[in-house]
């Protein structure tokens, strides 16, 4: 029985040490990929080791004197007691306060650190937290998309974050981050985090919060909504995309223009007109006009301009291809749950229209 205990125990000890084993784990706090995460590492590192050395005296001297002082057949003499002496009271709450006095001061350090607005040049982007999925608008540049935030390195990010949505009672939640509030899905608190670059940073309804993210390398970072909010919070992430300053200001350029809407034919002019049809009430397009002459204004869905440019989609749930693309249009509650898009009852026709649509807003 014992035996049996201790091999159930051994076992399970070794799934949780073989589950942290993932050659492939790209969200670790712990391989800082830029100066502010590098700064939050920084006090990790000794924080961690003070906490552990308390851990092995602490459970070391339990084990001792366990060990030491049990109960043995023919022991019948009690131990000294050291209730209440006054000395060893003093000291093991005085050692305890300087140790927390000690970790106290380069947290709060580094909390201010980060917490401070960034000087010099800042590129300042504002996160829009939607039930589920991201969306990123660079104001100084003219910029909306989705899921897909893409950075210069070597320069800081400064991130001013909403939660948008309907408020209790589906009553319109006002924001600082857009002009028109967004009437599709919920205004729930999330969590902004991409491990490798910063903390995270709590993203909540009707207040603003703010981050600053930083890249040293060009490269992909992932992101992750990383508090619940519904059905589909597990699929809420996003990509950090980080290109050289002079990358970085060729994806902008290409995201300026508008997307090349006179040289569709075919099926993507269809689908453009399926899409004008069915899709504007949540959806915009640069370029495209409802059927007043008026420019199309996202509300709630994303701003689909440069759509074929983004690698993936549905809050980074799906990798662009029409595959997917066709699989999601069919009925997009069906593949993610809860989704705020209902299925339209799309013919075969339409849902090949739309994906070949889709597919030309490079
Ligand atoms: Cu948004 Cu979890």
């Amino acid at each position: 029985m014992r035996r049996r205990t201790i091999l159930v125990l051994g076992l399970v000890a070794l799934a949780a040490v073989a589950a942290a084993c993932a050659p492939n784990a790209t969200q670790s706090a712990l391989e800082p990929k830029g100066p502010y995460a590098q700064e939050s590492y920084d006090l990790f590192v000794p924080v961690f080791w003070v906490a552990a050395a308390i851990f092995v005296i602490v459970q070391g001297l339990l084990l001792f004197f366990a060990i030491r002082y049990r109960h043995r057949k023919n022991r019948t003499d009690v131990p000294p007691q050291v209730h209440g002496n006054t000395k060893l009271e003093i000291a093991w709450t005085i050692l305890p306060t300087l140790i927390l006095a000690g970790v106290a001061v380069p947290t709060v350090a580094t909390i201010w650190d980060l917490a401070a607005e960034p000087e010099g040049d800042v590129l300042q982007v504002t996160v829009l937290a939607h039930q589920w999925w991201w969306e990123f608008d660079y104001p100084d540049q003219g910029i909306i998309t989705a899921n897909e935030l893409h950075i210069p390195t070597g320069r800081p990010v400064y991130l001013t974050m909403c939660a948008v949505g309907l408020g209790y009672e589906q009553q319109i939640a006002p924001s600082t981050c857009q002009e028109q509030p967004a009437a599709v899905g919920n205004s729930v608190i999330h969590s902004f985090w991409v491990p490798e670059l910063a903390g995270t940073q709590d993203v909540i309804p009707s207040r603003t919060t703010f981050l600053t993210i930083q890249a040293d390398e060009p490269g992909t970072y992932e992101g992750q909504c990383k508090e619940f909010c519904g059905l589909s919070h597990a699929y809420m992430k996003f990509k950090v995309i980080a290109h050289t300053p002079e990358d970085f200001d060729a994806w902008v350029a290409g995201q300026q223009q508008p997307a090349a809407l006179a040289e569709r034919g075919g099926d993507a002019a269809a689908g453009q007109a399926v899409f004008l049809g069915t899709c504007t009430g949540c959806h915009a397009i640069a370029g495209l006009e409802d059927a007043s002459g008026n420019p199309l204004i996202a509300n709630g869905g994303p701003n689909l301009t440069h759509f074929a440019s983004r690698e993936c989609f549905a809050g980074c749930m799906l990798p662009t291809t029409d595959e997917n693309l066709r699989r999601w249009l069919e009925n997009p509650p069906a593949v993610k749950a809860g989704s705020w898009m209902p299925d339209y009852g799309l013919s075969e026709q339409e849902l090949d229209q739309l994906v070949a649509f889709l597919d030309s807003l490079e």
